[in-house]
């Protein structure tokens, strides 16, 4: 027999850890990955200095200097392990059409039997620990609770940022509480008197979601998403098929709080593609001409959406930090996030300055000396001549939501927030105007299905080429696609039926560029003009001009004070150019194409539709 007991592993299950299931399964992984002792988290702050202390020593943190970045750490990966692996990621339902065109799939058995030898002592020489974590409030009836059993000091740690991580979810779990079950291993077992690497690893890597069963098997790599179980994988993928069953969705959306110089507060959700301005909406400044206008952030990547009896949509935001993009961050671009970063921050592959502080491109001028991500000595003269990047172009911090200055006071309310607007944007050089709003549900969802994006360094693979990313949910959708449209859909008639108004839906895109190649919208806290036209919409207060697939405003139905921005240049981002749109719509048909197997019927009659106008 494998016993952990027969291989001398005591559990050390501590008392307060009642859950029957929880216990056998944790026996159970240990016998399977065999590591060499087993720690519980309990999730105290005397915990997170000492795990700190030990990632210290083992080489993979470096503290940062106590001055300049008190309590904070920078760790630099492996190379080959700075993003999502979008190709290695699978989704192994039953039936190969329950995962859809878009998501990589294998069958549950043959699965299994691939990650079998791999899990098989995957932890020697090494310590498991077991991390407790609530995704939304503590108790919440929206929350969900997942375990995660990880060979990383590295995601334990970022796990105690990113969720409600602790013993506290032994009292909500109870003696028979569900729970998802999340293995995690990097893949690298040491055998005895190996020493150990810094960032450890391995070359095969498997992010493997089981929806049917609602469990996630991560293999080979220790880097946010991939690494940190409770983010896409669980509040994403398997979140999204619990939805479906359910009647609420999980969403890549950041979630804020607009209230107007009256004091009328708003709540919008905003879907955009990995890297493409979530944190940096969520976290807006409104600028000079918006006197007494305030955003406050509710969340900035992922929103859980429930419709209650009062016929609203409320959101919650599963997670308690941000895992943000360092890069492109700075005090004029997003003033909240650089004073949220100010300490208790764990920074991953931003470079280091010679007195022990962090620097990132983008960040401010650059100085004389560094050491790259990788360790190595960098210049901005050697920038200059080989176009070295001092921080990996995904580099990330980690940091609490409750460092956030602009936090909304209702971030942690049980209940949610009830939404006014979804905003659904891609990051387009060309064709998709600053902003549209659709006449009605339908023809935001086709808005959303169709949205395009130029891919960014948040995935491993090709940066800048345009692909479909229907709802910003491309890379984190747990099931087949058309599926999630129509599930999308029926939620206005379930809507509808009780009576209420639906939110309104908008596309936006930030990213226009001229004929420089250069961003012709200012964005960043400039954005609000846009959520302004936005809100004067919901109120009616504000004219919108049809065209081809939806009403945008003219040069006018915007407030300029402030911003020197020209109708020409206003023309630049707004305009529609009907042989672009041709050639849009030809995208679109592929993308049906593809996703032709439980396609609503609905998208293709609006698209129909546009085609129609476009050829009048
Ligand atoms: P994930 O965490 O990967 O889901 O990304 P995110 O959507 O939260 O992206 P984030 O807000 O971190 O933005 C990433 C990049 O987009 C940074 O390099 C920003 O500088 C850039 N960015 C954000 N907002 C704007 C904008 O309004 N205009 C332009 N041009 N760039 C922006
Ligand atoms: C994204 O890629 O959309 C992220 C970062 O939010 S990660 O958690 O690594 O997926
Ligand atoms: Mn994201």
């Amino acid at each position: 027999m494998n016993s952990p007991v027969m291989q001398g592993l005591n559990l050390n299950t501590p008392s307060y850890v009642k859950n029957a299931r929880l216990i056998a399964w944790v026996a159970d992984m240990a016998a399977l990955c065999k590591p060499e002792s087993i720690y519980w988290c309990d999730g105290s702050e005397e915990e997170y200095d000492a795990l700190c202390a030990q990632l210290v020593e083992a080489g993979t943190f470096r503290k940062l200097d106590p001055v300049k970045r008190p309590n904070s750490y920078l760790a630099c990966s492996d190379p080959n392990d700075v993003a999502r692996v979008e190709d290695r990621t699978f989704i192994c339902s039953q039936k190969k059409e329950d995962a859809g065109p878009t998501n990589n799939w294998m069958a549950p058995a043959e699965m299994r039997a691939t990650l079998a030898p791999l899990f098989d002592g995957c932890m020697r020489g090494r310590t498991m620990y077991v991390v407790p974590f609530s995704m939304g409030p503590l108790g919440s009836h929206i929350s969900h609770i997942g375990i995660e059993l990880t060979d990383s000091a590295y995601v334990a740690v970022n796990q105690k940022i990113m969720t409600r991580m602790g013993k506290a979810v032994y009292d909500v779990l109870g003696v028979n509480g569900e729970f998802v079950p999340c293995m995690h291993t990097v893949g690298a077992p040491l055998q005895s008197g190996q020493q150990d690497v810094k960032w450890p690893c391995n070359k095969t890597k498997y992010i493997v979601h089981y929806p049917e069963t609602r469990e996630i098997w991560s293999y080979g790599s220790g880097y946010g998403g991939n690494a940190l179980l409770g983010k896409k994988c669980f509040a994403l993928r398997i979140a999204s098929t619990m939805g479906r069953d359910q009647g609420w969705l999980a969403e890549h959306m950041l979630i804020l709080g607009v209230t107007n110089p009256q004091g009328k507060k708003y709540h919008v959700a905003a879907a955009f593609p990995s890297a493409c301005g979530k944190t940096n909406f969520a976290m807006l400044i409104p600028p000079k001409g918006f006197e007494g206008w305030k955003v406050t952030t509710i969340g900035d990547d992922i929103a859980w959406i429930k419709p209650q009896s009062d016929g609203r949509m409320y959101a919650i935001n599963p997670e308690a930090g941000y895992f943000g993009v360092a890069p492109g961050t700075n005090t004029q671009t997003n003033p909240n996030c650089m004073a949220s970063l100010d300490k208790n921050v764990i920074f991953t592959n931003v470079a280091l300055t010679d007195d022990g502080d962090v620097w990132w491109e983008g960040m401010g001028p650059a100085p004389a000396h560094l050491t790259d991500w990788q360790g190595k000595d960098w210049t901005p003269e050697l920038a200059k001549e080989t176009g070295a990047k001092a921080a990996h172009p995904n580099a990330r911090f980690t940091v609490a939501a409750i460092n956030n200055p602009a936090l909304d006071s209702a971030w942690d309310d049980a209940d949610g927030v009830p939404i006014d607007a979804f905003i659904f944007g891609g990051r387009r050089s060309t064709t998709v105007p600053l902003v549209t709003e659709a006449r009605n549900w339908m023809e935001g969802v086709y808005m959303a299905a169709t949205m395009g994006s130029e891919t960014t360094a948040a995935a491993a693979g090709q940066q800048g080429v345009v692909r479909r990313d229907p709802f910003a949910m491309l890379p984190f959708c747990g099931y087949n696609m058309s599926d999630y449209f129509q599930h999308w859909l029926d939620l206005e008639h379930k809507l509808e039926a009780s009576g209420h108004t639906l939110p309104k839906i908008f596309c936006v895109n930030w990213f226009r560029k001229g004929e420089d190649g250069k961003f012709v919208w200012p964005g960043y806290g400039e954005n609000m003009r846009v959520l302004k036209w936005m809100i004067d919409r919901i109120e009616g207060q504000s004219a919108g001009h049809e065209h081809l697939f939806g009403l945008s405003p003219a040069y006018e139905d915007i407030n300029w004070t402030g911003l020197e921005f020209s109708p020409a240049q206003f023309k630049t981002v707004t305009s529609i150019d009907n042989e672009a749109w041709q050639k849009e719509l030809q995208l679109h048909t592929e993308l049906f194409q593809q996703l032709a197997y439980h396609l609503p019927r609905e998208l293709s009659e609006t698209k129909a539709e546009i085609e129609k106008r476009l050829a009048a």
